[in-house]
């Protein structure tokens, strides 16, 4: 797969926007990035030199060429001649709303737009969106963007499906490695896990059964390192020995009616409980600065990716498998034994089902004035 976005535009440049654009800027693709706060030239300045750092220990033989950032004055003028745009604005509907609406207004038609909302559903935003709505998809990433490879793809009611179809083509032609969330929900698919973990975790450290550190540790020598490569079903089925997964549902189904978790209670959400978690935190990381935990997590994300790379008799496991891909069509694009397709043979290409999916709605939209 190569890189079928010919200019790309990312809204919002923080923590998420931010690592968008280095996986952009880092797969050749040229950015415009919106952003009002005046800081954000640095910000992204900074996630762009651990990104730089990142990939350069995935790929010795030296990197592509990178696309080039332009820092926009409007939404308007980032957009206007994008195919691709990311929106990564604060996780509120307000300003999703105005935002969108904006892009919307300013984008070209076929462009597609993917948000990187953590749990707002699409068709909770798509209603602000005037123009062409059915080229919505949130496209929900991990920190950090640049180098972890999912992406879940949500549609909203209003999303085409030839939208979802070039999404996750444009996803996937940065490395990323795209699920499409069958039913539209709530915080979707990881971050559902992600909170009900959370909430448990925060109940084990307000009611003093572990510290911090110790729930980390217990996280990280043990059942982390099984996630990271098999996620949980794989796993459990290995858990249940010979006789698999009917054998572990047997075993620990029961379990579930026990009282081992608290579920939706949720533990008041305080001042005590904030600094009872902060003071934990910075006795376990205070040592280091966030931009040093930073560095940390990326080396050993990369050692991570590359140790699965080589399993699997050398095909790649698991997250292994699209990093070992990825890198080799980065090490392409660098050494340009294979040119990326031309641009606008590809954009042609990745335009068309959009067309076709505005054209469908204009239709609709003509059939309902007339009856
Ligand atoms: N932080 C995470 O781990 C994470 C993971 C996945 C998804 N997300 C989602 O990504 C989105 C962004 O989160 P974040 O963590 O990067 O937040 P952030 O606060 O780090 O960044 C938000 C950025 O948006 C900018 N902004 C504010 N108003 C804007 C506007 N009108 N136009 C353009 N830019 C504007 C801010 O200046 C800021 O730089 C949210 O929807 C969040 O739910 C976050």
């Amino acid at each position: 797969m190569t890189t079928i976005i010919a200019k790309a535009a990312a809204v919002g440049g923080g923590v998420i926007g931010a690592g968008w654009v280095a996986r952009l800027l880092l797969n050749g693709i040229d950015v415009a990035i919106f952003d009002p706060d005046p800081e954000a030239r640095r910000k992204v300045g900074e996630v762009m030199k651990g990104a730089r750092r990142a990939y350069k220990q995935m790929l010795p033989g030296g990197l592509p060429k990178e696309g080039r950032l332009t820092f926009a004055r409007t939404i308007a003028e980032a957009v206007a001649d994008a195919d691709f745009i990311q929106e990564s604005v604060p996780e509120r509907l307000d300003l999703k709303h105005k935002v969108l609406a904006e892009i919307d207004m300013h984008a070209p038609a076929n462009a597609i737009i993917g948000s990187s909302t953590s749990g707002i559903k699409p068709t909770d935003m798509q209603v602000a969106m005037k123009k062409h709505p059915e080229r919505l998809v949130v496209g929900h990433p991990f920190n950090p963007v640049y180098l972890l490879p999912i992406v879940e793809i949500v549609g909203g009611e209003q999303t085409f499906p030839e939208a979802i179809e070039v999404a996750k083509e444009i996803y996937a032609s940065i490395g990323m490695k795209p699920v499409v969330i069958r039913k539209e929900i709530e915080a979707f698919v990881g971050d559902r896990l992600l909170e009900a973990a959370w909430r448990e975790a925060l109940w084990l450290i307000k009611d003093g059964i572990c510290s911090v550190e110790e729930l980390d540790d217990i996280m990280r020598y043990g059942f982390g390192l099984r996630w990271a490569q098999m996620g949980m079903f794989q796993v459990y089925r290995v858990a249940g020995g010979e006789a698999g997964m009917r054998h572990f549902m047997a075993q620990f189904g029961p379990c579930l009616k026990w009282p081992w978790t608290k579920l939706m209670d949720v533990p008041e959400f305080n001042d005590e409980l904030v600094d009872l978690i902060a003071s934990q935190s910075d006795d376990q990381s205070g040592k280091w600065s966030i931009r040093e935990l930073e560095k940390i997590r990326d080396d050993n994300l990369v050692a991570i990716m590359e140790a699965l790379s080589k399993q699997n008799k050398g095909k790649g496991w698991g997250a292994g498998a699209i990093h070992k891909a990825y890198t080799k069509q980065l090490g392409d694009l660098a050494s340009k034994k294979k040119p990326a397709a031309s641009k606008a043979a590809v954009k042609a290409k990745a335009a068309k089902p959009v067309k076709k999916a505005v054209a469908k709605t204009k239709k609709k939209v003509a059939a309902k004035k007339k009856g």
